[in-house]
């Protein structure tokens, strides 16, 4: 059994780069001496199987064998910083193969056998729709959160609370409660490139997929709003003044920075003429590499030195228990625009703050 786990980037033009994945194909092809499973655990476009039979069967003519094998998708549903947990635990397991292979489904259940005492649901299908599978949940994730993320704008035009809006939904179990956290968008290394990918190759068999496409833009969206919202509790410039972040990975329990809304944040009000001062348990040493002008520091205080206002990006543990009274005389005003809810208008009231929420 072989499994293709590699990376499968974005290309320019919202594709899917698949140069590393024929790459792989082609080395089976030229390495194969007998009968293997072949299994895609990337996600990638519908029809990448197609793609990968054609260079495996080129590199087996080359060498002029006549080698049988299987091929397979079982998409991975892991999330980043849980992944051995949604392993050991997952929703679900899915199997695709081609045709009617019974000899590759029969090895693929094999290996997942362990996980028969858990009772996990198997879904065998083809292999088509188990690559498709892969993004019809992260892209039905990601419209989750643009859903409620939309739903904080308009909870902010009629004064109404988007994390009692969550509950209400979430409480439906038909919408079932995660991913309904109001933010400043979606980041990492997933959903923003899948959404795209999947929208992309859907355009190109002639279909617009008009959720998902709706999602990724609501994302930007909401990412540009966050930083108005700084410049606005700013007096409507941000020219001369200093924000403290904090956070920058894409979520907490993670170094991680592709596409994390706070580098995106960051560099626009540094456009605008803000110095950012920034902290995060773990992802420092990397924002400072795409973003030179950030200002890197030592914890949360040091980042809050002088600050006209904090910003709370990612929310670390460490930031939901922040010594207010410490932040307040440090920052050179007291305000806040948390990000992610973690703190109440009422409570940092209290603490002599101004408070910007999100929904809230
Ligand atoms: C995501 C999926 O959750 C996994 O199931 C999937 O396997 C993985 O992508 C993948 O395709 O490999 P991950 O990118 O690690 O996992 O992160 P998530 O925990 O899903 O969070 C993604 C983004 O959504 C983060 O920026 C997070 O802050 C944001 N988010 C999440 C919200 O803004 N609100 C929420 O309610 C939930």
């Amino acid at each position: 059994m072989v499994f293709i786990a590699v990376g499968t980037p974005e290309a320019p033009d919202g594709s899917t780069d698949l140069r590393y994945i024929e790459a792989v194909a082609r080395e089976i092809g030229q390495r194969m001496t007998s009968y293997k499973v072949i299994v895609a655990k990337s996600t990638v476009p519908v029809g990448t199987s197609d793609r990968v039979r054609v260079c495996i069967d080129e590199e087996l003519a080359r060498r002029g064998k006549n080698i049988s094998y299987s091929l397979a998708s079982n998409p991975e549903f892991l999330r980043e910083g849980a992944a051995i947990g949604d392993f050991m635990r997952p929703d679900r397991v899915v199997i695709g193969t081609e045709g009617e292979d019974d000899q590759a489904l029969a090895i693929m259940k094999d290996l997942y056998r362990p996980l028969y005492l858990n009772e996990t649901p198997f879904v065998e299908t083809n292999i088509h729709t188990a690559e498709l599978s892969k993004y019809a949940a992260n892209a039905f994730l990601a419209a989750k959160i643009s859903f409620i993320n939309e739903m904080s704008v308009l909870c902010e035009a009629v004064g109404g609370d988007v994390q009692a809006i969550a509950r209400v939904m979430g409480l439906d179990n038909r919408i079932g409660k995660k991913f309904l956290h109001a933010g400043p968008g979606f980041g990492g290394s997933c959903f923003p490139k899948d959404t795209k990918s999947v929208a992309h190759f859907a355009r190109d068999l002639g279909h617009e997929l008009a959720i998902v496409e709706a999602s990724i833009k609501a994302n930007e969206r909401q990412r540009l709003r966050m930083v108005d919202r700084v410049v606005a509790i700013l007096g409507g410039d941000v020219e001369g003044k200093t924000v403290g972040m904090l956070g920058l990975s894409f979520k907490p329990e993670t170094d991680d920075i592709r596409e994390a809304p706070a580098l995106y944040i960051a560099s626009e009000l540094i456009k605008r003429g803000a110095t950012v001062r920034a902290y995060d348990p773990a992802a420092m040493e990397a924002s400072q590499k795409v973003l030179p002008e950030l200002i890197c520091c030592e914890d949360a205080y040091d980042a809050l030195t002088g600050a006209d206002v904090m910003t709370i990006v990612t929310e670390w543990n460490e930031f939901r228990m922040l010594d207010l009274t410490r932040a307040k005389e440090v920052m050179a005003a007291p305000r806040m625009v948390d990000m992610r809810n973690i703190y109440g208008g009422a409570s940092m009231a209290a603490a002599g703050f101004e408070y910007k929420g999100v929904g809230v």
